[in-house]
């Protein structure tokens, strides 16, 4: 029987709501009709950063009324959070050339800009007509290396937040809003 002070299911009265589901979907409104107006008559490919990015990419598509394509990509990076190395391994990569193609990456969060600086550099090396970066949250206070927020949600502080696709030991990627988490409480 684990220890129910470890257990992160037992810790659920620990979240604090930080972004409700409202300001999410009107935020994400926005996004999508910014994003429709922009790429209108362009081909466009929207790719999403598993795991965290799969709820914010399965809200925002249902907002853009313009013909798109979805791939998905799957990254490890190496080193502690806190000293991230740079160093970022593709695990799972697109499932087809992205040459000519808008591209627009679809991030649940940026928070050291580690990850989506070395995604993007990697895909403008394959020739697509341009990569830009949708981002539901932003953390500028993490922030290692500046990496352009063409759509950005919201900015939030320095403070660990899961839901709506972003987990803490992989749990609460369920959570229908953005919370942040109080550290353990001592004992
Ligand atoms: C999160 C998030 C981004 C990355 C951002 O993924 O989804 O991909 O971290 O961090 P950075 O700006 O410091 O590079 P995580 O590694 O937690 O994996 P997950 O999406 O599978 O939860």
């Amino acid at each position: 029987m684990p220890n129910a002070k470890r257990d992160p299911f037992a810790s659920i009265d620990r979240l604090r709501p930080l972004i409700t589901e409202e300001e999410i979907r009107n935020r994400t409104r926005e996004l999508g009709a910014k994003i429709s107006a922009d790429y209108k008559g362009s081909d466009l490919l929207l790719v999403s950063v598993l795991k965290g990015g799969f709820v914010f990419l399965a809200d925002l598509v249902r907002t853009i009324d313009i013909p798109l394509e979805l791939d998905f990509m799957r990254v490890r990076s190496y080193g502690a959070r806190s000293e991230s190395s740079g160093v970022v391994e593709i695990t799972a990569d697109l499932t087809g050339p992205v040459e000519g193609k808008h591209v627009l990456f679809v991030e649940d969060i940026v928070d050291t800009g580690l990850t989506m600086t070395y995604l993007m550099r990697n895909i403008k090396t394959r020739h697509p007509a341009d990569v830009r970066l949708c981002a539901l949250l932003y953390k500028p206070e993490r922030k290692l290396v500046d990496v352009p927020i063409d759509y950005l949600g919201f900015t939030i502080p320095n403070q660990f937040v899961v839901g709506y696709g972003l987990d803490y030991a992989e749990k609460h990627r369920n959570l229908p809003y953005i919370a942040t988490m109080d550290d353990e409480p001592p004992g």
